[in-house]
């Protein structure tokens, strides 16, 4: 029976298979959306119901991964290069006249592709215990050589083949273990859809796909990311830590074949007029794309050829990225709208005339803050240049001025001395760009504030959206987010829009927010510079909001990213007494400021290390620290008893001495390495 139900859930897996693959990496679905949910929905009941068949390749495994606890770090197989770039003709024509040099005789044919303005992602295929290949690793690029473990994260983004069968592998001819590199990139109706989202939950918006797409990789929870849209577009592989043998278009034709999608935009060129042509078609075609490029990548295709080439410390010679410039266009200036955000800064917007810039309307763009204005000299009513570059946010770069055509406007705009919402002077401190209102009860900041604490990825209150808050602030129901917990559903049925069930939907929502626990608390404070990832890992390290709060400077900065500026923000924040009131009223109506701690790492136990030399970026205190704090010993000489030598540029004595002693010599990333990637207890 089970045997038949197994067949029946395998089938169903291959047939979800097929159409994720046409609808996402094809874009040529089969069956409606419709059909596919009930598919799927089929393969979730038979699962459910036997809970012993469910593999982590199943397609209904993409999403629900419990949420990362920070990220683990892992050294990648080969650094995870950057490329060099050339901006206009002469220095593509010159890149062209190296290659041909330093080519001799070898064949120079390029493939051009678009250069797809994501984040670059390292994704590595195991062999599977049932045949094939499975996805066991996807790693960030992060400094080229040791990658942040975002595996969950990109399990949830369906152009990723989770598994790829024997079959796909024989045809592709190639080995079970193998790396795929690529780009991730949010697509813009994702990025516009992200963004509104995140306006109505009251959270800052992304300033454009690129970090909207790298944002959510490095979301620590895979449901929000699952929900983002991202596609993965693959162009490099690699197996066995080497470039794939036959050259660049053997590469896609492979990734192809494997199930990958591979940007169908490229061409095999010659000469640099051909070049220059499918720079121009692509400049062309970008508005229409639905997804953000910034240029376009030229490689030597042979793999011999590439390898003839080589190099450089940073990018290969045998590429090349030719970037766009900045698409811009002229309007006018209409006026300018200053808004209040939560920890009470002023923005100032420009409110322009409709402009067409690169595929769509724009109508603002942002304006910095108060010496940016003032730097351009601008005047109400002046035409001003707007340049949307890989960014989605467009910009005002100049004051066009040329009396002719484009008279200079007449009204000098006075950035506001008062807060537009309260009313109360607003104050700069020495040093910072941006005018605040420093009203603690500025009714623009507590609007926000309440908006903030309640929006998903934080308190997740659904409800406490823009109109309900506006009404218990006119109401003067809630003074502090802490007079949520003592609302009644007399006071909200009194409110308008409310009925009886929702003003219970909403009281059923803050009672379960009661239990978000301790790092979306500290998310929901609203201290400075604590977003998602450093409350998380501040919960990690602390367990309770007491802990935070008797923390020191130095005790904070423990905290991996704390460094001074943030130590700094939370001590000021918690040295309030308006604050700490605050913390003890919420904890008074039961709301949960504690967290699981993490086991410090200790990896290192009883292992003694040596430090010689320079390292690339860790300096000998950083790299000590380090060891001590996964609890290594670091000793001054070498003796019998050393474990590892960590060697840098101009080693001595030491690393002769290691070498004669047989003791294994480390270079920075084999450090990383062994600090991140050995199994954390606990
Ligand atoms: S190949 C050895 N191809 O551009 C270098 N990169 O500016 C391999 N990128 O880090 C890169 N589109 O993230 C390559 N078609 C494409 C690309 C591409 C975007 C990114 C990639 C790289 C960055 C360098």
């Amino acid at each position: 029976m089970t045997d038949s139900v197994a067949r029946k859930i395998e089938k169903l897996r291959d047939e979800i298979r097929h159409h994720e693959r046409l609808y996402y990496v094809l874009d040529a679905p089969e069956i409606s959306d419709a059909e596919y949910d009930a598919l799927m929905n089929e393969l979730k009941r038979l699962e459910a119901a036997h809970p012993e068949l469910v593999t982590p390749d199943s397609p209904t495994q993409r999403v629900g991964g419990k949420p990362a606890e920070g990220f683990r770090k892992a050294a990648h197989a080969r650094p995870m290069l950057s490329l060099d770039n050339a901006y206009n003709t002469e220095e593509l024509s010159e890149w062209d006249r190296r290659v041909h040099e330093l080519a001799g005789n070898l064949p120079v044919d390029y493939i051009a592709e678009l250069k797809l303005d994501g984040l670059s992602v390292a994704l590595r295929y195991e062999p599977a215990a049932g045949g094939g290949a499975h996805l066991a690793l996807g790693l960030t690029r992060g400094d080229g050589q040791i990658g942040e473990d975002v595996t969950s994260n990109i399990r949830t983004i369906r152009s990723v083949p989770l598994s790829i069968s024997t079959d796909r592998l024989q045809k592709a001819r190639l080995p079970r273990g193998f790396e795929v590199r690529g780009e991730c990139v949010m697509p813009q109706a994702a990025f516009l859809h992200t963004n509104e989202e995140r306006e109505r939950e009251g959270l800052p918006p992304f300033v454009n796909p690129r970090n909207s797409a790298a944002g959510t990789v490095r979301t620590l929870d895979p449901g929000i990311v699952a929900t983002r849209g991202l596609v993965f577009f693959a162009y490099f592989l690699l197996v066995e830590g080497e470039y794939f043998a036959a050259g660049q278009t053997a590469t896609l034709d492979a990734l192809t074949t494997l199930g990958f999608r591979v940007n169908p935009h490229r061409a095999r060129v010659h000469t640099v007029d051909d070049m220059l042509k499918f720079i121009e078609q692509a400049e062309e075609n970008r508005a229409s794309l639905g997804y953000e490029i910034d240029g376009v990548v030229l490689k030597v295709d042979a793999h011999a050829t590439q390898q003839r080439l080589g190099y450089t410390g940073r990018a290969p010679r045998w590429a090349i990225a030719y970037k766009f410039t900045a698409q811009s266009a002229i309007t006018r200036l209409e006026d300018i709208l200053i808004t209040v955000g939560r920890s009470g800064k002023l923005t100032p917007t420009a409110l322009l005339t409709p402009v067409f810039v690169g595929g769509v309307t724009v109508s603002r763009a942002t304006l910095h803050n108060a010496d940016f204005i003032e730097r351009m000299g601008l005047l109400i009513g002046d035409w001003v240049k707007v340049e949307r570059g890989g960014d989605v946010i467009p910009k005002v770069v100049e004051v066009v001025d040329d009396d002719k055509d484009h008279p200079r406007g007449n009204r000098k705009f006075a950035f506001p001395a008062n807060c537009p919402e309260c009313g109360n002077a607003v104050v700069r401190e020495e040093g910072e760009a941006d005018w605040r209102c420093v009203n603690a009860d500025c009714p623009a900041k507590l609007r926000e504030t309440l908006l903030h604490f309640g929006s998903r990825g934080v308190m997740n209150i659904e409800g406490l959206g823009d109109a309900s808050v506006q009404q218990l602030l006119d109401r003067g129901l809630v003074k502090s987010v802490a007079d949520l917990y003592a609302l009644t559903k007399e006071q909200l049925v009194d409110l308008e829009r409310f009925a009886e069930k929702s003003a219970q939907t909403l009281l059923d929502e803050i009672e379960r927010s009661k239990k978000a626990g301790l790092a979306r608390v500290l998310m929901g404070l609203g201290i400075r510079f604590v977003g998602e990832r450093t409350a998380e890992l501040l919960a990690q390290e602390f367990g309770s909001i007491d802990a935070v709060m008797a923390a020191s400077a130095e005790e904070l900065e423990r905290v991996e990213e704390v460094g001074p500026r943030i130590s700094e923000a939370i001590l000021e924040f918690f040295s309030r007494p308006a604050n700490r009131t605050l913390v003890q009223r919420l904890k008074d109506a039961g709301v949960d400021m504690t967290a699981e701690k993490k086991q410090r790492t200790t990896q290192l136990a009883g292992l003694i290390f040596v430090l010689t030399g320079t390292l690339p970026s860790l300096t000998r205190d950083k790299a000590k620290q380090k060891i001590e704090a996964a609890g290594g010993k670091v000793s001054g000489s070498v003796s019998k008893k050393t474990n590892y030598v960590v060697a840098g540029e101009e080693a001595g004595s030491k690393l002769d001495k290691a070498r004669e002693l047989n003791i294994p010599v480390l270079d920075e990333a084999g450090l990383w390495a062994l600090l991140h990637s050995l199994p954390q207890p606990g």
